[in-house]
């Protein structure tokens, strides 16, 4: 009656010894094969004494579920691979690195355009993004029959507000409450209906405003020079393209040579070799009317610029659209 015990003790002392699933699949053999030890035991239930088969074969029996249950608990441990595991830590790996966030390249060139700024001296304002028609068109010397506003393809939220559609209105707000000296810039979005490769519904412009007593239009040359040969570098070449703006006068627009191309002419610079990045002119002596200035005393001069603009030239995209898109592995980039 002991072999039954003696077996069992010597398959678990047997099964604690392998250390692959290999060898618990012989062990597996060994005892309950078809050769195997507990098998075997099994069919000697008949050759024994009949009044012990009964508790003979019920006990063999046990031990053969009881071994088979182990050997397979045992294979499933040793089968399963470390890696597959979901508890498994493996600490020769390297950390994983959550994604880290970083600024979108357009809040980074206008950080950088304000900083520029302030080293001149010229203090950062901002201005609502839902504007009055008087802020955006009136003040700046756009009557409401102006062609100019064909100029700017408007949203209109009802008849007196607008998204704003460049960061002008900002000039008359700060004016309205500040008398001259005035420097300030005023980064902010603009929206238009408006879209292709070079255009978007929304963008960013940044908007200079500079009043004070003799203010030149060279004044207004050298600070956009300087700007220009800051953001970019000392040999980018830029000139000053007559313009019209209800609100300046005179106008000029600013064009750098295209960096797509050098100027030789591609799609981005429509094939003219450079490409307009801002308006500006001498303040129109209408807006000093309306908030009050003397236009005999002041002259002053402002400008407004596209931030894509200036992002796309700086990092040589020939795209505007990529800014919205989204594309983490394009933002990452910068
Ligand atoms: C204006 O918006 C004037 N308010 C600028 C100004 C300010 C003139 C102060 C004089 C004095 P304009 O519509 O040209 O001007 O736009 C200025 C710049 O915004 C353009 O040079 C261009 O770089 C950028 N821009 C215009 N429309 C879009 C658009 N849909 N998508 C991206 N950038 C644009
Ligand atoms: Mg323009």
């Amino acid at each position: 009656m002991d072999t039954i015990q003696d077996i069992q003790e010597q398959a678990f002392k047997e099964l604690e010894a392998a250390s692959d699933a290999d060898a618990v699949r012989a062990l597996s053999v060994r005892y309950l094969g078809r050769k195997g030890i507990v098998t075997q035991l099994l069919r000697s239930v008949s050759t024994r004494p009949p009044d012990e088969r009964a508790s003979f074969g019920k006990r063999a029996n046990a031990l053969k579920n009881r071994l088979n249950e182990a050997f397979e608990t045992a294979l499933k441990r040793l089968e399963v691979s470390l890696e597959g595991r979901e508890d498994h830590v493996d600490v020769t790996l390297p950390g994983r690195t959550p994604p880290v966030g970083a600024l979108h390249p357009i809040t980074q060139v206008m950080d950088e355009i304000c900083d520029i700024f302030s080293k001149m001296g010229f203090d950062v304002v901002e201005g609502p993004e839902v504007e009055s028609d008087y802020y955006n068109f009136e003040a700046l010397n756009i009557p409401k029959d102006h062609p100019a506003r064909d100029m700017q393809d408007t949203f209109y939220v009802s008849d007196a507000v607008v998204l704003r559609t460049h960061t002008s209105p900002v000039q008359i707000r700060t004016m309205e409450h500040k008398e001259p000296p005035v420097r300030v810039i005023v980064p902010g979005k603009v929206f238009r209906c408006d879209s292709d490769i070079t255009h978007t519904p929304m963008f960013h412009q940044v908007e200079g405003l500079l009043v004070d007593d003799g203010v030149s239009f060279g004044d207004l040359k050298g600070t956009l020079t300087a700007f220009v040969h800051q953001i970019f570098d000392e040999k980018t070449a830029l000139r000053f393209r007559p313009s019209f703006f209800p609100f300046t006068e005179p106008s000029a627009e600013v064009d750098i040579v295209c960096v797509m191309c050098r100027g030789k002419g591609c799609r981005v610079c429509s094939h003219t070799g450079w490409l307009e990045i801002l308006g500006s002119g001498m303040v129109h002596p209408a807006l000093f009317e309306k908030v009050g200035y003397d236009p005999d005393r002041y002259t002053g001069f402002a400008f407004g610029m596209g931030v894509e603009r200036i992002a796309m030239l700086k990092y040589g995209i020939d795209d505007i659209r990529k800014f919205f898109e989204n594309n983490a592995r394009f933002l990452m980039q910068f």
